[in-house]
C-alpha cells in the first residue's frame, strides 16, 4: 500500500532561544548569547498515517531546532549528549574508530559551513558519551549563510545522523538585511534527505551480506522527508518566497524543480549570496550543499504546484488564490562580485580520490589521497595563504567534497585520462577547463568532484590555525576513510 501524498503541513523547525548569556572567550567582558541543546530520543510522526519513528535528534523535533545568529557575534553552545547507552542502527565494529572497545553510542557536533576555532569545531575523534556535554564557541566571522549542524562523530557518524542528528544553523549580516528579501513567513527553510522507512513507519538501515562487517557503500530511503515529514504540503500566497533548501541525505543527489516547470533565481551557494541572481529551471544539490531560491508564485495563484526532484515528489505548494501584494524586485546585484585570481596561490596540491578493492574487486570503501585516517597529516597550509587543491577523481563516482574552517571557489572541472593517471601517474587532460555552472560560482564549502574529472578549488585558509578535517560528504565513504585531517599553520611572526 502506499500513503497518501500531502497530507501533512510542513513543520518550520522552531528558532531556538537562548538559555542565558556567556562571557566571550575572545572578548573579554563582552556577553554572548548561550544555548544549551540536548541530544535525545524522540518520537515523531513522519506521516499522518505511520506511527511515530523513533529518532535520536537535538531537543524534541527533527530536525533540531534553527539557530539564528548575526554575523560577528556569535553564540556559545553546549551540546548535552542525553541519549540511551545502545545505539538502534547497526554499527560496523571493523571501521575505524568504531571498535568494539570504544563505547557504542557517542556524538561531537561539528558546525558545517561555520569558520570556528579548532576546538569548537567537532574533531572526529573528540566525541562524548551519554551524560558528557561538548562546549562550542561559535565566533561566526562570516557572511550571512545558511550553515548547519551535525554529528561527526569517528566511525558512526553515518548512523548518528541517519538516525536524526542534525539541525539548521542561519548567520545573518546587514547586506543580506539591506536588500529587502521575502522573510519571516516568506523565507522557509528546507532540510531535505532521504530514509528507508518499514511499514511500522520505523528507521531501517540497511547492511551488507556479511554479519560482522554490516558497511554498505550508499544508503538511499524511499521516503523524502522535508523537515522530518514525507511528502508535506505549505500553503502559499501568490508572491516571491525565499526557500532555503539544504540537503541532508547521507548520499543522494537530488536536482530539484517546480513541476510546472516554472524558472528558480538562484541567489546563493553553501557559504551565502551570489553576486547577482541566475536563473534556473533545475537546480543540483549533492549531499551537504545548500541552495538560496526565490520563487515566484504570483502567476500561480489557486494552483497546486509540486516541488520534485527529476521523478520524485518532494513536497506540494498550495498557492491561494488572494492577490497578495508584493510588487518588491529581486535585487539584480546582491553583493560585489569577488573571483579569486588563481595567481595568488601559493601552493597547488594534487589529491586523488580512490576506491579500494578487495581481490575479487569489491569496493572496500574509498580514500583520499590513498591515505587512510590515522597516517600523519600532509596537507598543512599557512594560515592567511590561498592554494589550489586539484581533486583528481579516479573513481566512477560523483563526491562531495567538503572542507572544514574555510570557504573556497571552484576554478574549474576538467576531463582527463583516468587509466594512464592510474598507470603511469601522469595527468594528461582530454577536454577543455569547464568553469563552475553560474548556482556554484559563489562560495562554496562543497564541492561536486565528478568521475573522471580532475575539480579544481581556490582556497584563501582565514580565521584560524589548528588541526581540521576534510571529506567526502556521502557519509558512509566518510566513515570509511574517505576523511583526512589538515592542519592550518600559523603564519610566520
Ligand atoms: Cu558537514 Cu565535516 O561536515
Ligand atoms: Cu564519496
Amino acid at each position: 500500500s502506499t500513503l497518501t501524498p500531502f497530507v501533512d503541513p510542513l513543520p518550520i523547525p522552531r528558532v531556538l532561544t537562548p538559555s542565558g548569556k556567556r562571557a566571550n572567550p575572545e572578548h573579554h567582558g563582552e556577553q554572548l548569547p548561550f544555548y544549551r541543546v540536548s541530544m535525545r530520543e524522540i518520537s515523531q510522526k513522519v506521516h499522518r498515517d505511520l506511527p511515530a519513528t523513533r529518532m535520536w535528534s537535538f531537543e524534541d523535533s527533527f530536525p533540531g531546532p534553527t539557530l539564528e545568529v548575526q554575523s560577528g557575534q556569535g553564540a556559545i553552545v553546549e551540546w548535552a549528549n542525553a541519549l540511551p547507552i545502545r545505539h538502534f542502527l547497526p554499527i560496523d565494529h571493523t571501521l575505524h574508530g568504531a571498535e568494539k572497545s570504544v563505547p557504542e553510542v557517542r556524538s561531537v557536533i561539528h558546525l558545517h559551513g561555520g569558520r570556528t576555532p579548532p576546538d569548537s569545531d567537532g574533531y572526529p575523534e573528540n566525541w562524548v558519551v551519554p551524560g558528557k556535554s561538548q562546549n562550542c564557541f561559535y565566533p561566526a566571522k562570516q557572511d550571512a549563510a545558511l550553515l548547519f549542524y551535525h554529528d561527526h562523530t569517528m566511525g558512526i557518524n553515518r548512523l548518528n545522523i541517519y538516525a536524526g542528528m542534525q539541525g539548521l544553523f542561519i548567520v545573518r549580516d546587514p547586506l543580506e538585511a539591506s536588500l529587502n528579501l521575502p522573510s519571516g513567513k516568506y523565507e522557509i527553510p528546507m532540510l531535505i534527505c532521504d530514509r528507508m522507512l518499514r511499514k511500522d513507519g520505523q528507521l531501517s538501515y540497511p547492511v551488507s551480506e556479511h554479519p560482522d562487517r554490516p558497511w554498505v557503500p550508499e544508503v538511499f530511503g524511499n521516503a523524502m522527508l522535508v523537515n522530518g515529514k514525507l511528502l508535506p504540503y505549505h500553503e502559499v500566497e501568490p508572491r516571491k518566497y525565499r526557500l532555503r533548501i539544504m540537503n541532508g541525505s547521507n548520499a543522494r543527489f537530488y536536482r530539484f524543480s517546480l513541476e510546472n516547470k516554472k524558472p528558480l533565481s538562484v541567489i546563493g551557494d553553501d557559504q551565502g549570496l551570489l553576486s547577482a541572481p541566475v536563473t534556473v529551471q533545475k537546480i543540483p544539490l549533492a549531499p551537504a550543499e545548500r541552495t538560496d531560491l526565490v520563487v515566484d508564485f504570483s502567476d500561480m495563484a489557486g494552483t497546486h504546484v509540486k516541488l520534485i526532484s527529476d521523478s520524485f515528489d518532494i513536497l506540494e505548494f498550495r498557492v491561494s488564490a488572494k492577490a497578495a501584494g508584493d510588487a518588491s524586485p529581486l535585487p539584480s546585484t546582491l553583493r560585489p562580485p569577488l573571483r579569486l585570481d588563481p595567481a595568488t596561490a601559493v601552493t597547488t596540491r594534487r589529491l586523488t580520490l580512490d576506491e579500494r578493492m578487495d581481490d575479487i574487486q569489491r569496493s572496500m570503501g574509498m580514500l583520499l589521497n590513498n591515505t587512510p585516517w590515522h597516517m600523519p597529516i600532509t596537507e598543512k597550509p599557512t594560515l592567511g595563504t590561498t592554494e589550489i587543491w586539484e581533486l583528481v577523481n579516479l573513481t566512477d563516482d560523483s563526491h562531495p567534497i567538503h572542507l572544514h574552517l574555510v570557504r573556497f571557489q571552484i576554478l574549474d572541472r576538467r576531463r582527463f585520462d583516468q587509466f594512464e593517471y592510474q598507470t603511469k601517474g601522469t595527468l594528461r587532460y582530454t577536454g577543455a577547463a569547464i568553469p563552475p555552472e553560474s548556482h556554484e560560482a559563489g562560495w562554496k564549502d562543497t564541492v561536486r568532484a565528478d568521475p573522471a574529472m580532475v575539480t579544481r578549488i581556490i582556497i584563501p585558509f582565514e580565521g584560524y590555525a589548528g588541526r581540521y578535517v576534510w571529506h567526502c560528504h556521502i557519509l558512509e565513504h566518510e566513515d570509511n576513510e574517505m576523511m583526512r585531517p589538515f592542519e592550518v599553520l600559523a603564519a610566520p611572526e
